[in-house]
């Protein structure tokens, strides 16, 4: 070999050992430390120390209909890590009582049981290797120190019961569809069939409370969700113009986050121009765009199964009518004065007047009028703004104030069906333990900014 082919290829070994190694790295960020998942189910033992915990894991279709990309349950996902199908898990806090007459019995039974379907070689063929349950490796793979086969899960509930007044499980969201509430209840009547005296509470809550403060190894995965959502933005404002579709704008943006590493869009991606930037959830995306209109791109990738979510208003031809530029300032002016009153304490919902709601409506209801001369505050028609996480909208608590840790999108928006004109504007935010942190920052946010982009 020739010395130059030979530092060739050197060169091209180490460049593939370079790209098998952010391969590793990429798939190591995937999830969190499994150390991270044990803290949050011994939080969970600590909040709901009066019953066993039951949850169960999403499902997988079987044979030639498993075509869809599996997704965990995000709860389940949040205590665990595993994004692998048919999986149970049973958590079990100290018992609370000494003189218990199960003390002895039951402190002596393990605290947290994973349960994983047994191998099932046919259903391999079609979906790939699963954890294989009674591989040595498991437990250290998992983080379980007990991991048992899904028919054993019957057994252990009444072996543990009995030591507890509660038991835990999920109940249906106030969202679920009509599928996911008739799953819900099977498993319900499940459990009051193996269990008939028990009393069977929703563990959602506790979740909740726990989910709405991000630890740092979630903050770097939803900054990575983050960061592909800006560069998908960024490109549909440099490619945007009259004549392209709306979904072709969708399309653009999937391509770019999801090659860098999102797995998918976090929600159907909302691009909606003319007409269509007035309805707040309009994801068909059929039309094209017309030159002179604002279209509303409201589309985040998801990685390592964490959301982002932003919100762009762009003008089709690069600049901003006049009617257009003064929508727009009004609804950033809001949104800008939502943002600077994040700190822990305050209400992001609600109509107290401290709250981010009202701040935002207020700003909006005494700037500008619609064409009849009244406020704007009337087609201000959603709320100002949601937690972030492994759900777009993500769990949390009820009417809690902010708390440093949480992550929130901040999207108010006036939408005006009478001039064709929505506007909305999207950003996520972390609240500090005295402010803010601006996650979408790089994001270019103001008229001017956008137009300039516009014109690269
Ligand atoms: N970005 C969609 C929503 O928050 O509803
Ligand atoms: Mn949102």
């Amino acid at each position: 070999m020739k010395r130059s082919d030979y530092f060739r290829a050197v060169c091209f070994l180490a460049a593939l050992m370079a790209c098998m190694a952010a391969a590793r790295q990429a798939w190591a960020q995937e999830r969190e430390p499994l150390e991270v998942y044990r803290e949050r189910r011994a939080a969970l033992r600590e909040k709901l120390k009066d019953g066993i915990i039951v949850l169960f894991g999403n499902q997988e279709d079987t044979g030639s209909e498993a075509y869809q990309v599996f997704r965990q349950e995000n709860n389940f996902y949040y205590l665990t890590g595993l994004n692998e199908p048919d999986a149970a898990l049973l958590l079990a806090p100290p018992l609370q009582d000494r003189r218990s007459p199960y003390w002895k019995q039951f402190s002596e039974l393990p605290r947290e049981i994973l349960f994983l379907p047994p191998p099932n070689p046919q259903q391999e063929k079609w979906t790939g290797p699963k954890p294989d349950l009674y591989d040595d490796s498991i437990h250290a793979r998992v983080g379980f120190a007990a991991v048992q086969g899904v028919a054993t899960l019957e057994n252990e509930i009444r072996r543990l019961a009995p030591g507890y007044r509660t038991v835990y499980t999920l109940l249906p969201s106030a969202h679920a569809s009509q599928m996911e509430t008739a799953l819900y209840k099977g498993r319900l009547e499940k459990l009051q069939a193996i269990l008939p005296f028990a009393r069977i509470q929703d563990a959602r809550r506790a979740l909740a409370s726990l989910r709405q403060i991000k630890s740092e190894s979630e903050l770097g995965l939803i900054r990575r969700a983050v960061d592909c959502s800006i560069d998908a933005h960024l490109v549909a404002a440099r490619e945007l113009r009259a004549g392209l579709f709306e979904y072709e704008i969708a399309a653009l943006m999937k391509y770019t986050f999801e090659r860098a590493g999102c797995e998918r869009p976090s929600f159907a991606p909302i691009v909606g121009s003319g007409e269509r930037s007035t309805i707040l959830h309009y994801n068909r995306n059929r039309a094209q765009l017309e030159a002179g209109d604002l279209v509303v791109i409201d589309v985040g990738g998801e990685y390592g199964h964490y959301a982002a979510d932003i919100t762009r208003t762009l003008p089709v031809s690069g600049r901003f009518t006049p009617r257009q530029r003064e929508i727009y300032e009004i609804v950033l002016g809001a949104q800008q004065a939502a943002i600077e009153a994040v700190k822990p304490g305050v209400n992001l919902t609600g109509r107290d007047s401290g709250s981010l709601y009202q701040i935002a409506y207020e700003y909006i209801n005494t700037h500008g009028k619609d064409r009849h001369g009244k406020p704007l505050g009337k087609y201000f028609t959603h709320g100002v703004g949601h937690h972030v996480g492994l759900d777009v909208h993500d769990a949390a608590v009820p009417r809690t104030t902010l708390e440093a840790g949480m992550v929130i999108a901040i999207e108010p928006g006036i939408y005006l069906p009478e001039e064709n004109l929505g506007v909305r504007i999207e950003d996520m935010v972390l609240v500090t333990s005295d402010g803010y942190l601006l996650l979408t920052e790089q994001l270019p946010r103001t008229a001017k900014q956008i137009e300039s982009l516009m014109q690269k």
